[in-house]
């Protein structure tokens, strides 16, 4: 599968962009600020709605624009068309020229695993970073667990509104809770049984990119350790003095361990980094497994970082696309490209919202 044409207009600071890609290794090449990561939010925008900076989609619109447009051509066994646009009025996302009805029919159509710096967060920042990569990993798993988390969600919602009440509805709690149980219970039960079946290739990726192989294991911290309705009994009363549901799957956490120590705590800041590095990778080996191929990977500058060692971890996967015509995306500045992974690549210059191939004749010489 790839990406075999990407349109934007007044996409961050591009006001209009038309060009197409093949499959492949793309470098997206240019100086700081000149919209190389913008091409890659805008993929990862198209392949999961949603943006890897964490942002909405009002940041995106071009300043002084009222929208924004992001469009795409997806080759894989089929050909499809999708677009998208979003204002602060109106949303729109078609297949084909169908409106999208259900997200969890769209979800699949374009798979990327996007590399950036943000992903440190996954090993330094709060349980809910690792809880949504975890969520991530099981919708590309399960058809069943998009659609599962999202009522999970509801009833979470709707009864932490009731318990907001000064009067609370004793029926209508007991109705969501029970809801909230049920649901909460499966979501427990698909994330017990998949960490262990991840650990293994996160230990993996690990080693392959670590200098000091430490071994890395994966352990899923539920917050609700015995029998979930029972909990939430006994809880009743810290609900009532805090007005919000206390327990559940929303509190879970994912514990990484180096040597079985938790990384957040333990793991220097080269660890980290490579531990991040190393979750995204097994994310990817886990959708290639699934998929037969891997997914797009967008890689935002972060090679850079890594040193030519641990930059060799990802030569398994790169060679995998290159076999399975999938595609590649990764941005560097001109200086730091790493040239060992220099194989069939096609070079792009990135300046001021523009994107041309590249034409430097003794880059090309170099290829
Ligand atoms: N909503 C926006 N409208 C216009 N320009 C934007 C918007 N958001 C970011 N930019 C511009 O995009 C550029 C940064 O693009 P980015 O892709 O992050 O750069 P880099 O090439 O360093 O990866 C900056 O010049 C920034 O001002
Ligand atoms: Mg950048």
């Amino acid at each position: 599968m790839h990406l075999a044409r990407l349109r934007l207009r007044d996409f961050r600071n591009y006001s209009r962009l038309d060009v197409d890609f093949g499959p492949g290794f793309h470098l997206l090449l240019g100086d700081n600020a000149q919209g190389k990561t913008n091409i890659l939010e805008a993929i990862y925008l198209l392949a999961s709605l949603r943006s890897f900076r964490g942002v909405g989609g009002a940041q995106m619109v071009r300043h002084g624009q009222r929208g924004y447009f992001v469009g795409c051509q997806v080759v894989g066994p089929t050909v499809h068309e999708i677009k998208m646009y979003w204002s602060a009025k109106e949303r729109r996302l078609a297949v084909d020229g169908q409106p999208v009805r259900r997200l969890s029919d769209y979800l699949g159509l374009l798979r990327a695993v996007v590399f950036c710096a943000e992903d440190l967060q996954l090993v330094k920042g709060p349980a809910s970073r690792r809880r949504r990569f975890l969520d991530l990993l099981l919708a590309q798993t399960h058809p069943a667990y998009l659609p599962l988390l999202q009522r999970y969600l509801r009833a979470l919602r709707s009864r932490n509104a009731l318990l907001k009440q000064r009067q609370v509805e004793e029926a209508a709690l007991e109705g969501f809770t029970r809801e909230l149980v049920l649901a909460g219970n499966e979501i427990m039960r698909l994330r017990r049984e998949f960490t262990p079946r991840f650990s293994p290739l996160a230990r993996l990726a690990y080693r392959r990119i670590a200098h000091d192989a430490e071994d890395l294991r994966l352990d899923y911290l539920p917050a609700v350790k015995g029998d979930f309705a029972v909990e939430l009994a006994k809880a009743r009363a810290r609900e009532r003095a805090f007005r919000t549901t206390v327990l559940g799957p929303h509190r879970d956490d994912l514990e990484l361990l180096l040597e079985e120590r938790p990384a957040a705590a333990f793991a220097s800041e080269g660890q980290q980094r490579t531990l991040a590095v190393a979750l995204k990778l097994a994310q990817a080996e886990h959708l290639a497994g699934l998929l037969g191929a891997p997914p797009i990977l967008l890689i935002d500058d972060v090679m850079g970082e890594l040193d030519a060692r641990r930059r060799a971890g990802f030569v398994p996967l790169l060679d995998r696309t290159r076999h399975t015509q999938g595609q590649v995306f990764m941005t560097c500045t001109a200086e730091n490209w790493p040239r060992e992974l220099n194989r069939e690549l096609r070079r792009w210059q990135v300046a001021a919202g523009a994107l041309t191939p590249w034409a430097d004749p003794a880059n090309l010489r170099a290829s």
